[in-house]
């Protein structure tokens, strides 16, 4: 009998942890493994190849802990690396698996948001410059415009605790700034990344208050419950204790001081050793 079979929730680094509070809020009865790359993040400047080699690690390595189920709560995965690992490397690690990304869900609903039927999407410059977001609102919503933007300083001032510092205030008003001259017309905006939560104050600071900002992690957690729905003998499989545990490719004690931030409890990581001597 299976005593141990989570769901499986991964990130570069804390952003997903903004993503896993949300599915933790509406689905508290799973037991859940989060896994942060803190050692090899950002992810966001890096190539596909990379993206891809770190993620495919990362979801082996859950598979490992019996996870049938990974959420890649991570953009920039979720754009280089998701379609790769599901249609060439899933057959041949299990096929009863499964990984799942953020893009798709956010997608579908992005639409409903706005009145003016024009969008700003901002994210890193792999989730930007990969086009998956405006392929797949377009997909599901053609005759929306999708301004999209990429803002590379902003996970760097998160990952490094600086989110309510000048600095931030700085690069915030810069990327906003920039966006809005070039789009007047847009009434939502979504952050594409699921680090961005954490700048939500600022982010508020300099947008107009007639632009309603979309953060991902109730979308997910949504999607996610209408998958287990729809997909019982997933659901059947997995166990059902309300466990909630942490790992970090880096440093236990600085996940565990700003991790705390990023899920809005405190939490207790242990160390994985992945990547080491690949960096
Ligand atoms: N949190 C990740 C995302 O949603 C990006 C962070 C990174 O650059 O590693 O894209």
């Amino acid at each position: 009998m299976v005593t141990n079979a989570p769901i499986g929730i991964f990130d570069s680094g804390y952003g997903g942890l903004t993503v896993f509070r949300s599915i933790a809020d509406l689905l508290p009865g799973y037991d859940y493994v989060y896994l942060g790359d803190n050692a090899r993040a950002p992810y966001g400047n890096r190539s596909f190849d990379s993206v891809h080699q770190y993620t495919l690690e990362c979801v082996q390595w859950f598979f490992g802990q019996g996870c049938p189920l990974v959420i890649l709560a991570c953009n920039t995965a979720s754009a280089k690396a998701l379609r790769t690992i599901q249609q060439r490397d899933l057959p041949g690690l299990g096929a009863d698996k499964r990984v799942l990304g953020v893009i798709r869900p956010t997608a579908e609903v992005i639409g409903n948001y706005t009145q003016t039927k024009s969008v700003g999407v901002l994210g890193t410059k792999g989730t930007i410059t990969s086009g998956s977001y405006e392929i797949e609102i377009h997909h599901f919503f053609p005759e929306i415009k999708v301004h999209q933007l990429a803002c590379p300083m902003w996970v760097p001032l998160i990952e490094n605790g600086e989110y309510n510092g000048p600095g931030a205030d700085y690069f915030v008003k810069k990327y906003l700034d920039e966006l809005l001259s070039a789009s007047p017309d847009l009434d939502t905006l979504l952050l594409a990344c699921t680090h961005y939560p954490l700048l939500m104050d600022k982010i508020r600071k300099f947008l107009p208050e007639n632009i309603q900002v979309v953060s991902q992690g109730p979308i997910v957690a949504n999607s996610l419950a209408v998958y287990l729905e729809r997909h019982p003998e997933m659901e059947q499989k997995l166990t059902k204790k309300g466990r909630k545990q942490f790992f970090t490719t880096d440093d236990t004690s600085d996940f565990d001081m700003h991790g705390g931030v990023f899920f809005g409890e405190s939490v207790k990581s242990v160390h994985v050793p992945l990547g080491v001597g690949k960096l």
